[in-house]
């Protein structure tokens, strides 16, 4: 199939219209939100939500959600909304806030995966808002990524994955935030969030109240995640990746680089610009370290994790040592998916030791602590 390719910033309106009528036809086109891009098609037609899962090739039992782009939108959508769904959609609408709540007969099995719930957001970014409308249905999708790869928050990275697979791309940039939107489930006694995102824990507590986080997030494999998705290995590199949490988790990081370079390893370091400098400036010219850094704070972090990984990928490192932020605000969405990322290969730097936190077979020099 061939894919259609739009660049938004030449004329726009042309574009959407273009990308809506092959929606409308039951076609698959990828478009830009504030969290990543979305493989979408007409969300009440289930032929064409079976091609999203073709495309993508995304087991059936994982559901999807519909994205909406006027509040009102969802009611058909719905077997009744509670107060906690309302008042969500009122504070957190349009952004990055997926709720699950009761769904109704119009909703495919194909998109719900036969559960008895509906996942539905309504997102900020305007080329998807403009969409929608035009296309004039729900929207059922995913991230545009092939199952398993690292979610795409730019055009290129989508083609890598979806040319030749779909009808169009609409490039409309780079994605603001990075990292999915926050899904949270209002149909248990306490909201419940089962996927950190954009919209973050204490922004939910502030607007809730009391809200759990789903305990299987932990990386526990007993425990099974209520959003299907979350228990795929996901947004997962190619090279094996080891992190380090806590404190001294910079310091240590740092330290295991510079051992891996004197060992001539061909490792790769996903770090913040602090780290990236101090070690740039103890490295000869020529050393074997492929060192990507994020930038500053969390939001930088969430906003470049996905396309340094996709990095990796290019680089083919023997490994990649990743440092771990704080759990904080949007630390907790990016530390989800650091150490999915990581398969939970996590080492806990702290008090002048090293510990493991999770995981099994660590190289030895990662252990040192030389204190
Ligand atoms: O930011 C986002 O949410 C992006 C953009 C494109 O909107 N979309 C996205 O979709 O990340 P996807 O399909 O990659 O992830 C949706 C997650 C999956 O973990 C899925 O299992 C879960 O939401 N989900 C969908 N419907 C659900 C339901 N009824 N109950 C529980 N979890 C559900
Ligand atoms: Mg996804």
């Amino acid at each position: 199939m061939e894919t259609k390719f739009w660049e938004l910033k030449k004329d726009p309106e042309a574009a959407i219209a273009e990308a809506a009528a092959l929606i409308a036809a039951g076609e698959v086109v990828a478009f830009p939100t504030e969290t990543v891009y979305g493989l979408g098609a007409d969300g009440l037609n289930p032929e064409a939500v079976a091609k999203i899962f073709a495309a993508k090739g995304r087991p059936a039992d994982n559901p999807l959600i519909l994205h909406i782009a006027d509040p009102e939108q969802i009611e058909t959508l719905t077997g009744g909304l509670n107060a906690n769904a309302r008042a969500l959609m009122e504070t957190f609408w349009p952004g990055p806030l997926t709720i699950v709540i009761p769904r109704s007969e119009i909703v495919p099995d194909a998109v719900t995966a036969g559960l008895d719930t509906v996942a539905v957001r309504m997102p900020s970014h305007p080329v998807a808002a403009a969409l929608i409308r035009a296309a004039g249905c729900p929207i059922a999708a995913p991230s545009a990524n092939v199952s398993g790869k690292p979610s795409p928050t730019n055009a290129a990275d989508v083609a890598e994955d979806m040319k030749g697979k779909i009808a169009g791309i609409l490039d409309g940039g780079n994605c603001g935030i990075g990292v999915e939107s926050t899904v949270v489930d209002t149909t248990s006694p306490v909201p419940t969030i089962l996927r950190p995102g954009g919209i973050t824990r204490e922004m939910l507590e502030e607007r809730l109240g009391a809200v759990e986080i789903d305990p299987a997030l932990n990386g526990n494999p007993a425990l099974r995640p209520k959003a299907p998705g979350m228990k795929y290995r996901h947004y997962a590199p190619q090279a094996p990746m080891y992190l380090y949490e806590g404190k001294q988790a910079a310091q240590r990081l740092a330290e295991a680089a510079l051992h891996a370079c004197k060992q001539g390893m061909r490792a790769g370091i996903l770090c913040d610009d602090a780290v990236k400098t101090r070690l740039e400036g103890s490295l000869r010219r020529g050393h074997s370290l492929e060192i990507l850094s994020w930038g500053e704070g969390k939001s930088d972090l969430a906003e470049h994790l996905y396309e340094l990984l996709r990095d990796f990928d290019r680089l083919t490192p023997q490994f990649i040592i990743g440092m771990g932020v704080d759990e904080r605000g949007l630390g907790l969405a990016v530390m989800n998916r650091l150490r999915k990322a990581a398969g939970y290969q996590i080492l806990l730097a702290e008090d002048d030791c090293v510990t493991v936190k999770s995981g099994k077979v660590f190289p030895e020099f990662l252990m040192l602590a030389d204190n």
